[in-house]
Parts: structure tokens; C-alpha cells; sequence
């Protein structure tokens, strides 16, 4: 099949024709990708350094997607529904970038019938990556309805931070949102309890320790030096949990700082999860998976009920290419505009948010 695939020099990427195409085991079901997003860690894979850890270059690119069942290994999802989901893509040669993928059936979520499948292509390795952070990571309740301890999300504007919000706006959990000057209103009409500014961050800061002494959750979505030390300073203790691995400058023992990778919540080892100092034990990845498929499971597990009604809402996305010119009408030529778009965007020359490239042609 085609698929975009890492390169055999470290830090490239290859558009290929000769990749096998992967065949459903025991519970797996096997799906056309129509559409695939994009995700930062798609361009990590440009730095030989940053990927060190997953350099195979039969390896396939791409999370997220949404597409068409063509085969099925269980009795509950028949051949032809629509599903999204999302792969350990870069790091395994299970990736979204590519005419099929197989995926585990547990881990699938069906399309409802009144949300754009582009759409649903950009939210799940966001939104389950926010679910692992917060149930997984920060032990936070968000199925009881008791009204939890407050959780600061830093970086709110991020694809993660905004699914962050809404799953505990939804749980009714108090939420402390930083994110840019011009989206605090949008935070505050969402519903979280306090929004601040992330451009000044000492103001910020002493704003959030004067209104929220008590903090001790917290979930960083931007993970920069600046923002670990920041989360840090406002938790009187407790536990902040790292998109990315950083550690604040200053050490404070009463908070506990934690990174960790949402692909523990496959339930079974991958290479990737070898960057971490402490690899997750066997326990720790069948909890975690046990979490995922509660919220996946196609029909049966709370996203698609949320996504039903409304209390999770996909982030609007731009289509590549993003200047309106003529789409690619092949797969070949699609995937090769997925090559630009991750080396534009390691560039920095992509704008902000998500991106959604078409990859099949069905409809
Ligand atoms: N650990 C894992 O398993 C895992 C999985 C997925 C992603 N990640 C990582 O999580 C991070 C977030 O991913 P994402 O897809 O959610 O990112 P994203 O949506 O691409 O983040 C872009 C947003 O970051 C916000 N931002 C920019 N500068 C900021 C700053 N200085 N402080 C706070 N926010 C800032 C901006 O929003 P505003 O302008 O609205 O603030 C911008 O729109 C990435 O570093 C990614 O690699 C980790």
C-alpha cells in the first residue's frame, strides 16, 4: 500500500508504494483511512535526535485518522461503519499516514452521523492524550459527578488543553484555565471557573495564588521551561503532570512532577515508551488501557455518548492545503503533501491548529 513512512537516514521521510498492508488479528478491525490528522509529534520525527528512540524507517507516520471499516474481527462493528481513532504512528508501523490501518476494535470510536468525519480525524490522539493526563496521570475523577479539587490546565489553547477543559467542565470539575489574552472569554463561555493570560506570566501567577491558595492538580499542555516553573509556583503541593518532558528549574519535593506518553493506553509495550526514565510496569498499562476503552469501544464507551451530546465538541480544522489550492485527487499525490505539510510545520511555517489532510478516496 501507500503510506508515508520514516526515511532510512534518520530525520527524513518517505512517501512509499511497497508497505504490506496489515492484516486485523484476534479483536482488530481493519479500516480505509479517509482522513488523517496531524499532530506536533509528526515533526519530531525530522530530528534524529528527538525520534532516537523509534528510528525504523519502515515505520508509518501519522495518529489520528478517521475512515471506513472494511473488515472486522468482531461482532459488534460491521463492515462499512465509520470510525476515528488513533495509532502509535511515528514510532510503529501501525500509522495513519497510509491508505489502511488496523486498530485495535476496543480502541475505535464510531463517527456519529451529524459531525464532519474531517473533524473527528483531529480529535482523538488530543483528546485521549488530555484523558491520560488527567484520569491516568492526575487520578482525577471525572465519572463520579462529586465536585473534585480544582485542576489547573496550563496551555488551555492547546489541542490537548481544550479537551482537557471540556472533560472536566463535563465531570464538573473546577478548572483553573491560562491560555492566550484572546481566547479567555471563549474559556470562560465554556465554563471553566477562572481564566488568565499566559503573555505575563509573574502577573498570572501571583493572580492565581492570591484566587486558588489551595491549587494541587495541575496539567501542563505546553511543557516549556517557563510554564513547568509556573505550574510549579502556584500548586501549594501535589501533582503536576507534563505533556512533554521537562522538569522545573527549582525543585520544590511537596509537588511531584510527572511525564508519560499516551501510548500506554495501547495496553502493551512500544518502543516509544522506552524515552521514558521508568517505563510503565504491566499493571500500570492495563489500568491504562482499561481507562481508554471505557471512554473508546465504539457505541459503547463515554466519548461517543459526550460526542452525541454535545459536552465534547471536535476542534474546528483546516483542510491541507491550506491555501485553497486544487486538492491532490490520489492518494500517491496526498501523502506527498503530507510530507510538506510536517516539514512546513517543523519549520514553523504552518499556522496554529489542527490540520486535517484528505488521504483516501472513497467517500
Ligand atoms: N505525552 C504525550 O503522550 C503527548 C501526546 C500528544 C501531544 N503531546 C505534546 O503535547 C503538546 C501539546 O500538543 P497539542 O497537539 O495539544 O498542541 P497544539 O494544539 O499544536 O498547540 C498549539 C497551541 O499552543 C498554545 N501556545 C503557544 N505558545 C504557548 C505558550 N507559551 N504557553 C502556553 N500555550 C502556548 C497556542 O494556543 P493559544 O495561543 O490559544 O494559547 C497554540 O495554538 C505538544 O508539545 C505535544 O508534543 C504529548
Amino acid at each position: 500500500m501507500q503510506a508515508l513512512t520514516l526515511g532510512r537516514a534518520p530525520g527524513t521521510i518517505e512517501v512509499r508504494t511497497d508497505v504490506p498492508v496489515p492484516r486485523p488479528g484476534d479483536n482488530e478491525v481493519f479500516v480505509e483511512i479517509l482522513y488523517a490528522g496531524g499532530n506536533p509529534p509528526d515533526t519530531y520525527v525530522l530530528d534524529p535526535v528527538r525520534s532516537a528512540a523509534y528510528q525504523h524507517p519502515d515505520n508509518v507516520m501519522g495518529s489520528d485518522f478517521a475512515g471506513i471499516v472494511r473488515e472486522s474481527n468482531v461482532s459488534h462493528i460491521a463492515v462499512g461503519e465509520k470510525v476515528c481513532g488513533w495509532l502509535p504512528g511515528n514510532a510503529t508501523t501501525r500509522g495513519s499516514f497510509a491508505q489502511y490501518a488496523v486498530c485495535d476494535a476496543d480502541l475505535v470510536i464510531r463517527c456519529p452521523d451529524d459531525i464532519p468525519m474531517e473533524q473527528l480525524a483531529a480529535l482523538p490522539f488530543s483528546f485521549f492524550t488530555a484523558l491520560h493526563g488527567l484520569v491516568c496521570e492526575l487520578n482525577v475523577d471525572l465519572q463520579s459527578g462529586n465536585k473534585g479539587p480544582a485542576v489547573l490546565v496550563w496551555g488551555a489553547g492547546t489541542a490537548c488543553g481544550q479537551y482537557a477543559v471540556q472533560l472536566l467542565v463535563q465531570a464538573k470539575v473546577p478548572v483553573v484555565a491560562v491560555s492566550a489574552q484572546s481566547s479567555l472569554e471563549s474559556l470562560q463561555r465554556k465554563g471553566v471557573s477562572a481564566a488568565y493570560p499566559r503573555e505575563d506570566i509573574p502577573q498570572t501567577c501571583a493572580a492565581i495564588r492570591e484566587s486558588w491558595p489551595d491549587l494541587e492538580l495541575a496539567l501542563d499542555c505546553f511543557g516549556s521551561t517557563e510554564t513547568v516553573d509556573a505550574c510549579a509556583s502556584v500548586l501549594r503541593r501535589g501533582h503536576m503532570h507534563v505533556l512533554v518532558p521537562s522538569q522545573p528549574s527549582v525543585s520544590r519535593p511537596e509537588v511531584k512532577v510527572t511525564f508519560a506518553l499516551i501510548h500506554s493506553m495501547l495496553g502493551r509495550p512500544t518502543d516509544v515508551l522506552g524515552m521514558l526514565p521508568v517505563p510503565p510496569t504491566p499493571e500500570k498499562l492495563a489500568a491504562d488501557y482499561k481507562v481508554a476503552v471505557s471512554y473508546a469501544s465504539f457505541d459503547r464507551g463515554h466519548l461517543y455518548r459526550l460526542l452525541r451530546q454535545g459536552a465534547i465538541q471536535p476542534l474546528p480544522v483546516q483542510i491541507w492545503p491550506l491555501d485553497g489550492t486544487a486538492e491532490a485527487d490520489d492518494s500517491l499525490s496526498r501523502l506527498s503533501g503530507i510530507k510538506s505539510a510536517i516539514e512546513q510545520a517543523a519549520a514553523g511555517q504552518t499556522p496554529s491548529g489542527k490540520i486535517v489532510h484528505r488521504v483516501g478516496t472513497s467517500t
